[in-house]
């Protein structure tokens, strides 16, 4: 992992104390740099109808979408277990706004088009 990212890590395992994760018990935060060099944070959020609960990286990228950050360099993810990977959902909308940027998780960087290989984009809804 570049050393340069190693404040996004521990911003990521600053965003895991406001998990809410009662059903689960499983604590996930994330932080995502945008290309601005400004960093948001998430963490899971779940619900008693389990189906509605969402994933940290989601937030984080929702929260960054909706203050007009829309190009991401990076995500760093921390979690109880200390080496979760990014669930497909969360990949997908990665993708969406930053197929490059690199995503790390148990201590290690990927560049997101190896944990997402021929992802389904926009460019495929121009028929
Ligand atoms: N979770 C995340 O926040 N991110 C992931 O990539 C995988 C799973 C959360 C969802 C749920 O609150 C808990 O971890 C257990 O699945």
């Amino acid at each position: 992992m570049d050393k340069k990212y190693e404040g996004l890590v521990k911003q990521a395992i600053e965003a895991m104390k406001n998990s809410y994760s009662p059903y689960s018990k499983f604590r996930v935060g994330a932080a995502v740099l945008t290309k601005e060099g400004k960093v948001f944070t998430g963490t899971n959020v779940e619900n008693a109808s389990y189906g509605l609960s969402m994933c940290a990286e989601r937030v984080a990228i929702f929260k960054a979408v909706s203050e007009g950050y829309t190009e991401f360099e990076a995500m760093a993810i921390a979690s109880a277990s200390g080496d979760a990977s990014p669930c497909g959902a969360c990949r997908q909308v990665m993708q969406e706004f930053s197929p490059n940027m690199k995503v790390i998780f148990a201590g290690k960087e990927f560049s997101l088009s190896e944990l997402l290989p021929r992802p389904f984009s926009g460019g495929s809804l121009n028929v």
